[in-house]
């Protein structure tokens, strides 16, 4: 499945993220600027915020832990209602064609 990594100024970059594997592997592997993951998708370092768009929320869903509600607070841009660390977005089919927005930075 496809994923659409659209950074602070509007440039959208497609990738091929396997079932199964993760938002921010499918960033850090592919060189997509915008998503850190220093802790490799440990769930401690936020560096890998992103907003779900619009379109995508109601499929994505909110955070999926209490874990990764309470360590969005720690990201350094502005946290949204879409907010997500993309480590916590596993991949399906269903989530074919997600869009995801990257602040402009995660420092
Ligand atoms: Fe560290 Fe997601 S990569 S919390």
């Amino acid at each position: 499945p496809k994923v659409h990594y659209v950074d602070h100024t509007g440039q959208d970059t497609e990738m091929d993220v396997p079932v199964g594997e993760n938002v921010m592997h499918g960033a850090v592997y592919n060189g997509i600027e915008g998503i850190a993951g220093e802790c490799g998708g440990a769930l401690s370092c936020a560096t890998c915020h992103c907003y779900v768009d619009d379109a995508w929320t109601a499929k994505v869903g909110g955070p999926s832990s209490e874990a990764e509600e309470e360590l969005l607070e720690n990201a350094s841009s502005e946290v949204k209602p879409n907010s997500r660390l993309s480590c916590q977005i596993e991949m399906t089919d269903d989530l074919d064609g997600l869009v995801i927005h990257m602040p402009e930075s995660q420092y």
